[in-house]
């Protein structure tokens, strides 16, 4: 029905999912590079003033979706919705990253938790207007509390 293209992939020290830090509590903190294809390279002008962004991506090597799992920072299954599962209907990714420094069509960052060669959809600044007091956290905050009481 539609069509996308990757505007570039990303760079990351995981080769294999079994390296990415994954459960209750993880913190990204690996660095990795946004190649951006060289002809949209304009579209980066002024992204340099942005601490962080929004990296929208494939989830290329997964497989299947499933619509109730349960995450490995939980017991419980949960909506596929109601988490970041990689077996998704629409397999898509989202990671908020630190920029670091740009380097021409390249965006030296922090916080990637994709696999070496993900294939990049867009990029857009990270802004929130939500504040901490009207943030809920669902079941991730009831399953914190269980491990955490
Ligand atoms: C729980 S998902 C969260 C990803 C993203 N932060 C999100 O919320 O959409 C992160 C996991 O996706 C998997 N993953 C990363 N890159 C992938 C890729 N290119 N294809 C398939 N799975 C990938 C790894 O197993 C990694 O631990």
């Amino acid at each position: 029905m539609f069509s996308v293209q990757p505007i570039g992939y990303v760079r990351s020290p995981y080769k294999d999912a079994r390296e990415i830090p994954r459960g209750l509590g993880t913190k990204h903190n690996a660095d990795g590079v946004l190649e951006v294809r060289q002809e949209l390279e304009l579209g980066l002008t002024d992204i340099e003033g942005f601490s962080h962004l929004f990296v929208i991506w494939v989830f290329d090597r997964s497989e299947g979706s499933e619509l109730l799992g349960t995450p490995p920072s939980d017991s419980r299954p949960h909506g596929v919705f109601a988490t970041r599962s990689p077996k998704r209907p629409n397999p898509i990714g989202l990671t908020v990253v630190e920029l670091l420094r740009r380097e021409g069509p390249r965006l030296l960052v922090r916080g990637v938790d994709m696999l070496d060669q993900t294939p990049i959809l867009d990029i857009k600044p990270y802004l929130s207007n939500v504040s901490q007091e009207h943030l809920k956290r669902g079941w991730l905050a009831e399953a914190e509390a269980r491990t955490h009481p």
